[in-house]
């Protein structure tokens, strides 16, 4: 029987946010998120959460996580105090508690395998997770003789000038075997720097305590301040990069680009320098992006371009180029072969095939048919300041420059729209329109 709790009641004072430490984003998911992920394989019988500073908003956050158990710490008095209010949630539970600190992002799910396949193994009390770090300093080191039995763990700010040259030190991640855990946390004291119940403690009172070593120190970076959280953005980067790159991506300046997990490309993609993708996205095979450009939640055929650009719940048809310097908002949907240029913005809009929009316009909540040219400067007028209207442009139609098209609208196929028109009718197929004054030249008055 295994359960796993998460410590999530903390504040964060080092961070200096409004925002809980365990809410602080990382690559578009909240820490105790990616905490809560690496244990789902493991299939506990019990998740439970301890919360405590904002705790209705921590459990808001995680309500769509079905199975969660919230355990309440007020006040926060340290993480042994923290661990204490699981005694009567988890009263008569005879099995593991896989512990883990709510701010510990970037662990590996098999490594939390290993834990309880040597943990279970050993027949220890506690088993925990260890690496070894070139600058240990904020953490817990790890007291731990050359067979792996731990006899104690030291807080940085409680550790001797020798003890902190000990470079072992505590992750914050832990397997106990419950009923004994439950046996000693009443015992806990307060006699440390902090003043706090320390759940560390609780290891010296176990027997026996063994640690298991991580190889990849990366893996158990603990988020307490800002740079730390900078420093776990990169490494989940350099992991996702990598990954595309052995999936056949190119990255022409890999370190310049930050993706999400929630992107998958296909083969051959080349992304240039500067490039962002988040939230969902597919990329397919053979699509060239940047330098440049934003990308989220949005869907791009093969083949296509896209140059200092933004997209966002956009979808894209194959073949399509799209920039320098386009904007496709929610709802843009291009279809193949299509081109749009500069300073074009293309919102809640269906595109036909092969629809040419190059030079500086706005198209909102418009539908256009195959082949259709938008001339430079052509705006669909679709809010009348009240509601928003459509604009239909038949295939095969060409607008003029600065044509202005008033919502609602329809031009049929093959239309004409002359230069400098604002149209406020529908036009039939194949018409020419005008809508603008004609011009008058008076000679000598000028
Ligand atoms: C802790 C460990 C340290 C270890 C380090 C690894 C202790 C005493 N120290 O230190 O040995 O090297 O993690 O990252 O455990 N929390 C609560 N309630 C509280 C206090 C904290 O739920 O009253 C939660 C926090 O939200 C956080 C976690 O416990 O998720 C760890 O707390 P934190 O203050 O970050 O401990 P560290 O100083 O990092
Ligand atoms: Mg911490």
């Amino acid at each position: 029987m295994l359960a796993v709790a998460v410590l999530a009641a903390g504040k964060g004072t080092r961070m200096k946010s409004d925002l809980p430490k365990v809410l602080q984003p990382l690559a578009g998911s909240t820490l105790v998120e990616r905490v809560l992920a690496s244990c789902e394989h493991l299939h506990p019988e019990r998740r439970l959460l301890i919360v405590g500073h904002q705790a209705e908003r921590v459990e808001s956050t995680l309500a769509a996580h079905g199975g969660l158990e919230f355990v309440l710490q007020q006040p926060q008095n340290g993480t042994g105090h923290a661990v204490q209010q699981l005694l009567e949630p988890l009263r008569g539970f005879t099995g593991q508690l896989l512990l883990l600190n709510g701010d510990v992002p970037l662990l590996r799910p098999e490594t939390l395998e290993h834990l309880l396949e040597q943990h279970r193994n050993s027949g220890a009390a506690v088993t925990l997770l260890s690496a070894r770090l070139e600058d240990p300093s904020g953490y817990g080191r790890v007291v731990a003789d050359a067979n792996g039995a731990v006899s104690a763990i030291v807080e940085h700010r409680d550790c001797s000038e020798e003890q902190r040259r000990n470079t072992l030190t505590n992750a914050g991640i832990y397997c106990f075997d419950w009923p004994k855990l439950a046996a000693v946390l009443p015992l806990l004291a307060s006699d440390n720097d902090q003043g706090e119940l320390y759940l560390t403690d609780t290891v010296a009172m176990l027997s026996p305590a063994m640690h298991l070593e991580v190889a990849d120190a990366d893996e158990l970076i603990g988020i307490n301040d800002r740079l730390q959280l900078a420093q776990c953005e990169a490494v989940l980067q350099e992991r996702l990069r990598r990954h595309w790159m052995a999936e056949g991506v190119s990255f022409s300046d890999p370190s310049s680009c930050t993706l999400s997990e929630g992107t998958r490309f296909g083969r051959d993609v080349v992304v240039e320098p500067q490039c962002h993708f988040r939230g969902d996205n597919q990329i397919a095979s053979g699509c060239r992006i940047g330098p440049g450009s934003l990308i989220e939640n949005s869907r791009l055929g093969e083949a296509v371009e896209v140059l200092f650009s933004v997209l966002r719940d956009a979808e894209v048809e194959q073949g399509c180029v799209i920039g320098p310097y386009a904007q496709l908002r929610a709802g843009a949907h291009l279809g193949a072969g299509s081109r749009i240029g500069n300073f074009v913005e293309v919102k809640n809009s269906r595109l036909g095939e092969g629809v040419k929009a190059n030079h500086l316009s706005y198209l909102g909540d418009a539908d256009l048919g195959d082949g259709v040219n938008v001339g430079a400067g052509t705006v669909t007028a679709n809010y009348d300041g009240v509601r928003k209207h459509r604009t239909a442009i038949g295939a095969g139609s060409k607008t003029g420059a600065n044509s202005t098209l008033v919502a609602p609208i329809r031009l049929g196929e093959q239309v004409t729209v002359a230069a400098g028109s604002t149209l406020t009718e529908d036009v039939p197929a194949g018409a020419l329109a005008f809508g603008r004054a004609r011009q008058v030249v008076k000679e000598g008055r000028g």
